[in-house]
């Protein structure tokens, strides 16, 4: 499922600030009528791109999903490059652009195809789960994707006793503490969220009182313990919206809590910050030098997408589960 985004961003950005980008925003508007594109953001881009340049907002299943059911030619994907490819995987035909190729991910860069084909050689018959934070060519070797949107679903969607799970330990672990299904881990993590640790988050709640809070799945098992509510981006910021609470602690990238404010005008956001430094690469300006030079274009193997695509694909059948 895609939020379709409701532009609000007098409610985050100074009206000055939308003034003197607005130049701007209109000739990513008038590129993106000339290319037939949309832009599609993930819920870690900061306000000016969140609220006034993307089409379409969300998590990475949020995204993988626009991918298939979008009529545009040309996807912009206004977040990181395994986000990119898996645009590509899902819908080989359309043209999909990152605007900074050096948009990675310190999960993705720890794991590699011939990593996971190890893996099977020492685990022989056991299937294989990747986050999609991962490469094209890993998504290949596995047997199915998932996202922390529906991790859980995925590992117990196999039916089977024991699957390797790749390639966040965190991730991993948290799933392990809800399912029978054995995990065999790969000791990956995310560099923003493994900053984040119990100690710091406990120490806010003796100096803040009764605060909720909610994490992302990526951050450590002390950090998840701290919380009221455990999941996706997508499913953080439904939280904020059903509960709004007076105030929240969010555990995550530093810039949601500036997309959520909107939604939930009465919550005050009490906020560690971490950034995400491959997501901040992306701006207003270098989406629109993406839409109008039409760069930087992902290319995959053919044979590459088609083995990542079963896998992909298998994922999207499982659906959302938060
Ligand atoms: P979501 O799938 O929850 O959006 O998370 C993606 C990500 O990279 C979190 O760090
Ligand atoms: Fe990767 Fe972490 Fe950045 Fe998400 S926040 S893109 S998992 S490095």
């Amino acid at each position: 499922m895609t939020t379709i985004h409701t532009t609000r961003a007098i409610d985050v950005l100074p009206e000055e600030e939308i003034a003197a980008i607005q130049p701007l925003i209109d000739e990513i508007n008038r590129l993106k009528v000339e290319r037939n594109a949309v832009v599609a953001a993930h819920n870690y881009m900061t306000p000016d791109i969140f609220h006034l340049a993307a089409d379409i907002t969300g998590d990475s299943l949020a995204l993988a999903n626009l991918a298939l059911e979008t009529d545009a030619d040309v996807i912009v994907l206004a977040g990181v490059v395994f986000m990119a490819e898996t645009a590509k995987i899902i819908n080989p035909k359309k043209m999909v652009l990152i605007p900074d190729l050096e948009a990675g991910c310190s999960l993705a860069d720890g794991i590699t195809g011939s990593d996971v084909r190890r893996m099977k050689e020492q685990y022989p018959g056991v299937p294989v789960v990747s986050y999609v934070n991962t490469s094209a060519e890993v998504k290949a070797e596995s047997e199915i994707t998932c996202t922390s949107g529906n991790a859980l679903a995925v590992v117990e969607s196999l039916g089977v006793e024991r699957v390797i799970f790749t390639p966040d330990q965190y991730l991993g672990k948290w799933v392990a503490g809800k399912t029978e299904v054995e995990m065999i881990l790969w000791e990956g993590s995310c560099m923003v969220h493994e900053r984040f640790t119990g100690e710091e988050i406990s120490d806010y709640k003796k100096d803040m009182g009764d605060i909720p809070v909610i994490a992302h799945p990526e951050c450590p098992p002390d950090v998840l313990a701290e919380a009221v509510y455990v999941g996706s981006t997508h499913g953080m910021i439904n939280w904020v919206s059903k509960h709004q609470p007076r105030k929240v602690m969010m555990i995550t990238e530093c810039s949601m809590a500036d997309n959520v404010a909107s939604a939930a005008p009465d919550t005050e956001f009490v906020r560690p910050c971490n950034l995400c430094p491959h997501m901040k690469r992306i701006t207003l300006d270098n989406i629109r030098q993406s839409l109008e030079t039409l760069t930087h274009q992902i290319e995959i193997p053919q044979d590459v997408v088609e083995r990542a695509r079963r896998a992909v694909n298998r994922m999207l059948e499982v659906g959302r589960q938060d």
